[in-house]
């Protein structure tokens, strides 16, 4: 218990130390504040393009494991959601004006409990109402996949569809309590892969308790046998305030751990390069050839819907993450922003970077473009020392991560991201309304 309770701190003096040098502030500070028009119009003065993600918050049940923003689904609450998010979209209409959309997301939650309860309805007020120049990639649960939705979905505009498979061994979807078999899901992939879209992604979840190398090895097999374009491979994060979570205290073996799940995924990316795969980021492996599935793919954008987070340059901001407050706000006053935080030139470059790198390569050009400075002179000594250590390659032009870097930067996720994430969802999903979250 001593020891738990020391590592804890010596944890949180490292976390405290990195945050500051990449911020330079003590803290983090997001507090209830809602930006107005007025800011946001200036602000997109000089954005010349932005991407979109929507939140659908709402499942058929819930996973012990599951970090994100959701709710019991109910035809009539969609229903209602819907009319609230028509609301915001008509918000933003005369602040983006006609500035091209160039990547639109849905994710959950669920987005396929909501295909016959105003999903529609949605994406064509969206495509009414702003500049949309891209396809939709969304998110998607197996047990919705039959022919009907299918073909729902793709009359939507979807062209990139992610199914949440996370494990093709029974026993391990019965840890998860994923409500169906793996017989069942590899015939809903396989049905998935026929109908013509740009991408099929599935979500893997690995290291799961008690998982063997030999299991990794056979479901990375079958995996690439599935005749999918893409492979998105997490490990099991254990959010603090999930049911798995609260299970888990920490049992003072990350070290074990760190090795096992390095382990495991170098099994994974064995079999996915051999199978003409290729790393398109920290998580993902798609198909030599292939477009990739991703989530919002520009540096600013816009969040829609409970919990749907906004970055516009100096500016993040997050919505209630409760579904009736949600709605009730955007009947009131057509806003539903819950915090915000006003972000320094230098938390805007540390949070550039952590994106780019995430994404696994980037341009300097475009640091330059997005900064007007010169990413050697910030950030050179750590690139300097990333190349040394081997974690990364600095080609001139481009940075490029190594399959040695990108496993400690799932090990930093793991550490870092975890911890501010568990801050800001863990309080947003308990009080609708903080006054202020500290990370
Ligand atoms: C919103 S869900 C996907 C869509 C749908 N709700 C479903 O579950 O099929 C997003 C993905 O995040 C991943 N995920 C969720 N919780 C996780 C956790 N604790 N650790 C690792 N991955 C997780 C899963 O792979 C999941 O498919
Ligand atoms: S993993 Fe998917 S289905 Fe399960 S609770 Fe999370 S969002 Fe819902």
């Amino acid at each position: 218990m001593a020891i738990t309770g020391l590592v804890l701190m010596v944890n949180n003096y490292i976390r405290k130390k990195i945050s500051r040098r990449f911020t330079g502030v003590e803290q983090m500070v997001l507090e209830a504040r809602t930006p107005s028009a007025g800011e946001l119009i200036a602000k997109f003065q000089d954005i010349p393009e932005l991407g979109i993600y929507l939140h659908i918050p709402f499942c058929e049940q819930f996973c012990p494991y599951c970090p994100y923003n959701k709710e019991l689904y109910h035809p009539e609450l969609a229903r209602k959601y819907t009319l609230a998010l028509k609301k915001e979209i008509d918000f933003y209409v005369n602040i983006i004006g006609k500035r091209p959309v160039t990547s639109f997301y849905i994710g959950g939650g669920t987005p396929t409990t909501m295909l016959h309860t105003g999903m529609k309805d949605i994406v064509e007020h969206m495509y009414k109402s702003f500049n949309m120049r891209c396809s939709i990639h969304m998110e998607s649960h197996p047990n919705h996949l039959d022919q009907k939705n299918l073909d729902s979905i793709r009359s939507l505009g979807v062209k990139y569809l992610s199914i949440g498979v996370e494990s093709l061994q029974d026993r391990h979807l019965n840890t998860l309590k994923r409500p169906y078999t793996t017989e069942e899901v590899v015939k809903t992939v396989k049905r998935v892969s026929g109908q013509g879209f740009d991408c099929v992604n599935v979500d893997f979840i690995f290291d799961l308790p008690g998982q063997t190398y030999a299991e990794i090895e056979e479901a990375g097999q079958n995996l690439v046998n599935l005749g999918i374009n893409q492979v998105a491979a997490y490990p099991l994060f254990r959010f603090p305030y999930t049911q798995l979570g609260k299970e888990a205290r920490s049992n003072g073996r990350a070290v074990q751990t760190m090795f096992r799940r390095r382990r495991m995924l170098r099994i994974l990316e064995k079999i996915f390069y051999r199978s003409g795969f290729e790393r398109t980021s920290v998580w993902a492996f798609t198909r030599q050839g292939v477009s990739k599935y991703c989530s919002v793919t520009v540096p600013l954008y816009i969040g829609l819907g409970a919990s749907g987070g906004s970055y516009l340059k100096d500016v993040f901001y997050l919505n209630t993450f409760n579904v009736a407050e949600y709605i009730r706000a955007m009947e009131k006053s057509g806003r539903a922003t819950a915090l915000s935080i006003d972000l320094t030139e230098k938390m805007q470059m540390g949070g550039w970077l952590y994106w780019r790198i995430y994404e696994t390569r980037f341009k300097k050009s475009d640091f330059k473009e997005r900064f007007h400075k010169d990413i050697d002179r910030i950030y050179g000594r750590y690139l300097k020392t990333f190349a040394f250590l081997g974690y990364l390659k600095d080609k001139g032009k481009e940075v490029v991560l190594t399959d040695k870097g990108t496993y400690w930067l799932h090990a930093f996720e793991d550490f870092f991201s975890i911890d501010y994430i568990s801050k800001l969802w863990g309080t947003s999903s308990r009080n609708p309304w903080p006054e202020r979250v500290a990370l």
